[in-house]
């Protein structure tokens, strides 16, 4: 039996921040990793609640036997890590520390995976066995792989199951996946990606509040991009709000965060982009140096590239008014109820604060009290003296306003000139 580079104790307390779902996670992770579209889950549990058997299926590639020793054995280098540092712009792998697969020691004693690989023009399988108390052993190394006619993929199965129960999974795990996977399934929708579930599959879509597909057209270069907004009821627990690009072949070329960062308005998005385009761009200016034939890749600098971001910030805005509308009249409301505007406040201070949360909600994101009275002060004074216009220079020294928002500021200071 190889041994990992680990005591069992060693890993164990790495591992410590694992529950059981996340555990579950990692296994579904490292389907997806291997380029796996289906992950299935399959329990049966008596009426007690005892699961009698728990696995995790996938149709990935498979564990190369050849390659088993050198995949199981660095801890905490996985070779995917290795591989990807350079792509943190990419979901595609997920793994990085090279421990997911030993994390089934918080709810199960034994793992046992099923793998068939291709080998030339055969399938080839054979079984690799851990166990929690002897974590940094596994067997499989010395195993004869044999032919079968099964398709490539991989299958854990869980025996010796404690702290976690059928009726828990029943409950929560269906609401603990779609946190963790709603928006990776709706990634790779153009590629049919699942997760099933006893047979039915996960209903991502159910976490959607808002859907829009719309498509844009660059007209100088006939360049047409397709882009499909989801807007989230729920936070997802591993992944920001970001822009993916996809090829034609709805593959994932690279993401990266909207520009929305701090998101007190609870305005959770993904923003599909595809195009032909994408089947050939320079994402990082590296890439065009290195390896990617100049005349084919497209650039960050292409005047169909820069329609594009124009074209997504304007939606964004569009889509974000009226979370910014709503927490600029919680906030308000609160300044009001806290004492922090003057029990009978002057109109313009109310409207003048409303605008500025609106257009940068950042400004008012972590601000203790006295830093808020401060601030309101500050401005009743600056709209007493009638210098309220010089706001706009002075926000634009602290953050980058653009036109949109800089034109909005004046119609504010207008509106005040007429209360006068
Ligand atoms: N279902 C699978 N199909 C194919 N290969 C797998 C599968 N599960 C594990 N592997 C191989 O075993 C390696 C170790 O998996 P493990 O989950 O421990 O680490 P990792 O995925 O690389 O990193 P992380 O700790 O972030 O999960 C993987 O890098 C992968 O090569
Ligand atoms: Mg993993």
């Amino acid at each position: 039996m190889p041994k990992i580079q680990i005591t069992a104790k060693g890993i164990k307390s790495a591992l410590k921040k694992y529950t059981p779902y996340l555990s579950i996670a990692e296994y579904i992770w490292n389907g997806f990793d291997a380029q796996a579209s289906e992950i299935k889950i399959d329990y049966v549990s008596d009426e007690l609640g005892n699961l009698e058997s728990f696995t995790i299926s996938d149709n990935g590639y498979g564990i190369d036997h050849a390659k088993l020793q050198e995949k199981f054995e660095p801890l905490f280098e996985s070779k995917k890590a290795l591989e990807n540092k350079l792509k943190k712009n990419q979901s595609a792998i997920h793994g990085k520390n090279g421990i997911g697969r030993l994390t089934f020691f918080c709810f199960a004693r034994n793992a046992d995976w099923k793998t068939v690989f291709k080998s030339g023009e055969e399938n080839l399988t054979y079984d690799i066995y851990a166990n929690a108390e002897n974590i940094n052993l596994y067997t499989g190394v010395s195993a004869v792989p044999r032919k079968t006619q099964l398709p490539i993929g991989t299958q854990v199965t869980f025996t010796g199951i404690h702290g976690l129960s059928g009726f828990s999974l029943q409950e929560k795990l269906v609401e603990f996946l779609l946190k963790e996977f709603a928006w990776f399934l709706a990634l790779n929708s153009g590629r049919n990606f699942s997760i099933i579930i006893n047979g039915a599959a996960l209903a991502w879509e159910s976490l959607i509040a808002e859907r829009e597909e719309s498509q844009i057209s660059h007209e100088k270069s006939q360049t047409i991009f397709k882009l499909t907004y989801l807007r989230w009821n729920e936070k997802s627990s591993n992944e920001a709000s970001r822009y993916y690009y996809l090829d034609e072949q709805y593959c994932e070329k690279w993401k990266e965060a909207t520009a929305i960062k701090n998101n007190s308005q609870q305005f959770y998005h993904s923003i599909f982009i595809q195009s032909s385009y994408f089947n050939s761009f320079a994402f990082k200016k590296s890439a065009l140096q290195e390896n990617q034939p100049p005349l084919l890749a497209g650039t960050r600098s292409d005047s169909q590239f820069r329609f594009l971001q124009k074209s997504l910030a304007n939606l964004l805005r569009i889509k974000r008014r009226p979370f910014l509308k709503a927490f600029a009249q919680e906030l308000a409301t609160e300044y009001t109820q806290k004492n922090i505007l003057a029990s009978d406040p002057h109109e313009k201070l109310t409207l003048t604060i409303q605008t500025l949360a609106e257009i940068q909600p950042r400004l008012f994101a972590s601000l203790n009290l006295e830093q808020k009275k401060f601030l309101t002060n500050t401005l009743n004074l600056l709209l007493q003296s009638n210098q309220i216009g010089q706001l706009t220079s002075l926000l634009h020294s602290i953050v980058e306003l653009n036109p949109e928002e800089k034109a909005e500021l004046e119609e504010l200071f207008n509106h005040n000139a007429k209360l006068d």
